[in-house]
Order: structure tokens, then C-alpha cells, then sequence
């Protein structure tokens, strides 16, 4: 494996997290550069299977070489048909590290930073139809705003919208420069980091279709853990932390939990960590994509 595809991000914590059982079958869906995976054999005996999926064809490069280990290269909204594929019903833990690994993030021509002059691109799955650019191009207005507004909380969303659809009728908004060009009155000045940092935040999100991802990933997870299996899940923002947290704690996303006849809570997990785990002072120093992980654990009832 390449040193620099990835530092994963609170290690010791995610693996006491899924409380491993050396026979046990695990799932890392957030395979990446295989750092979590390769501390999850090291837990494993003989018995013991690790399932890893990544739906980025640049992760297949760090595949381990493990007869208990086996890739998936397919998007973990699609968890339990490849589990049953590869013939597990049920499964004693799953990790999620969510995101875009740093190797994604520092290749130019993924166009997932803005710190390169590159193509409007953000597909995770390089296979994937849709690219940030046909976002930007084709959307309505009234959807981009929205998207601006709820994925990015941009705070000027509505009159960035409308810069975009009012610029691409001029020239199509293929790279960062010619976004800027079409929305430059709007960026605000001293800020543009963040600004930009929440535009693109925004757009990934729309083009990965994280959320709904998320939302059914999470759902699919009650289905196939063991009673007493632990689900992992390290989000880095909020967006993602929200369906987390009310779905380890309530069994849904929106609302309150729902209870049965005689009042008992009807959930799906018991949530280990009542606050998030965050990285300790040395993990920061360290590894500055530490900064905004939050891990929650769930324990399936
Ligand atoms: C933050 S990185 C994981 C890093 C990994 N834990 C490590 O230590 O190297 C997230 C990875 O998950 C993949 N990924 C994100 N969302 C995915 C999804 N919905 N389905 C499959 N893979 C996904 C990305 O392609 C990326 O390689």
C-alpha cells in the first residue's frame, strides 16, 4: 500500500468499538488505503472473515493479500445483497469510516479539493453518472439553492444559485475557475476557504447521493448484525452525524422512537457512546483529517 493514500483516523477507538470476537465476521465498507481493515485482522484468528467494500476502483490497489479477507467494489448502499452473495446472513460488526479517503482528496483530477485548478468532478465511483460539473450545469435553480442551502449551508444560497444559472448561460461551469468566474461577487471576501470548503461539501454530497446512501446503509445494518453486534460509524460532519446519532438512538431518522403497546422503546441498537468520540491532543497533532471525526458506537438488541 502507498504510505500517503490514507492515516486512519482513530484507530484504537474504532477497533475497541466493534468489541472483536477472533471467530467473528466483520465488515469495513469504508475500505480505503485498508488501515482499519489490517488492524481488524490483527484481531481476527484463523476463523475469523473481514468483508471490505469501496466502491473507489483506486482503493482495489491496497487490497489484502489474507485468505479471510475478501473485497466488495460496490457502494455500501448495497450491503446486504453482497453479504448474501457471499453467503453471510448475519455479521458480528460493521465499521464505517465515511467520506473521501485522502488519496481522493489530493488527486487533482478527482476534483474533490479546492486547492487544485481541475474539472468539476466528486464522484466517489469514478463510474458514476452524475459529476459536480452536470450539477452545476443542468440543475434548476431552485434545486441548486437548496442543495447550497441544506448540504452546504451556504448562507447567501439562494443568490448563489442564481449567479450559477445566470453564469453557465454564458459558458458552461466545467473547473473551479469558471465556477469562480460565474459566482465571484458572492464569495465573501476574507472567507473564501470556508465559503468555498461549503460549496463543495454540497455538491459531493449531491453528486455521491450521501445522504440517502447513509440513510439506507444505516437501515440495512439492523438487518444483518448479530444480537450483540456493534456498528462503528465515524462521520466528519454534521450532515452525517445527525442520521447517526438519531438512528443509534431512536431507530429512525426523523421523530421520536417508537414504542410498543406497553411503552417499551422499538430500536434496533443500544448506543455505547452516549457523546461522540473525537481524537485526543496527540491523534490532532498528528493527523489533521483527525480534526472533525466523531465516532459513535451502537450495540445491536
Ligand atoms: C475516509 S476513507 C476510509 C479510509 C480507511 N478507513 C482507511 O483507514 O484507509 C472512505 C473510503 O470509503 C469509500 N466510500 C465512501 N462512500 C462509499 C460508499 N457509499 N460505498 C463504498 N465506498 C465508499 C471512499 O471511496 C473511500 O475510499
Amino acid at each position: 500500500m502507498e504510505n500517503n493514500y490514507h492515516v486512519p483516523v482513530l484507530l484504537k477507538e474504532c477497533i475497541d468499538g466493534l468489541a472483536i470476537k477472533p471467530n467473528g465476521v466483520y465488515v469495513d465498507v469504508t475500505f480505503g488505503g485498508g488501515g482499519h481493515s489490517r488492524e481488524i485482522l490483527k484481531h481476527l484468528g484463523a476463523a475469523g472473515v473481514l468483508i471490505a467494500f469501496d466502491q473507489d476502483p483506486d482503493a482495489q490497489r491496497n487490497k489484502i493479500d489474507d485468505p479471510r479477507f475478501h473485497f466488495v467494489d460496490q457502494n455500501f448502499a448495497f450491503l446486504k445483497n453482497n453479504l448474501r452473495l457471499l453467503g453471510y446472513k448475519e455479521v458480528d460488526g460493521i465499521l464505517a469510516d465515511l467520506g473521501v479517503s485522502s488519496h481522493q482528496f489530493n488527486e487533482p483530477e478527482r476534483g474533490f479539493s479546492t486547492r487544485f485548478e481541475s474539472a468539476l468532478d466528486m464522484r466517489m465511483d469514478k463510474q458514476g453518472k452524475l459529476t459536480a460539473a452536470e450539477v452545476l450545469n443542468t440543475y434548476t435553480e431552485d434545486k441548486l439553492h437548496k442543495i447550497f442551502g441544506i448540504y452546504g449551508e451556504v448562507k447567501n444560497a439562494k443568490s448563489l444559485a442564481k449567479a450559477v444559472v445566470t453564469g453557465r448561460v454564458e459558458q458552461p461551469i466545467e473547473t473551479l475557475a469558471d465556477f469562480k468566474k460565474a459566482v465571484a461577487v458572492h464569495i465573501p471576501k476574507g472567507k473564501e476557504n470556508k465559503y468555498m470548503a461549503q460549496v463543495f461539501q454540497a455538491l459531493r454530497i449531491e453528486v455521491n447521493a450521501e445522504i440517502d446512501v447513509l440513510e439506507s446503509f444505516l437501515t440495512q445494518t439492523a438487518e444483518v448484525l448479530k444480537n450483540g453486534g456493534r456498528l462503528v460509524v465515524m462521520s466528519y460532519h454534521s450532515l452525517e452525524d445527525r442520521p447517526v446519532k438519531s438512528f443509534l438512538a431512536k431507530g429512525k431518522f426523523r421523530g421520536e422512537v417508537e414504542k410498543d403497546f406497553y411503552g417499551n422503546e422499538q430500536k434496533p441498537f443500544k448506543v455505547i457512546t452516549r457523546k461522540a468520540v473525537m481524537a485526543d491532543a496527540d491523534e490532532l497533532e498528528r493527523n489533521s483529517r483527525s480534526r472533525s471525526a466523531k465516532l459513535r458506537i451502537g450495540e445491536k438488541l
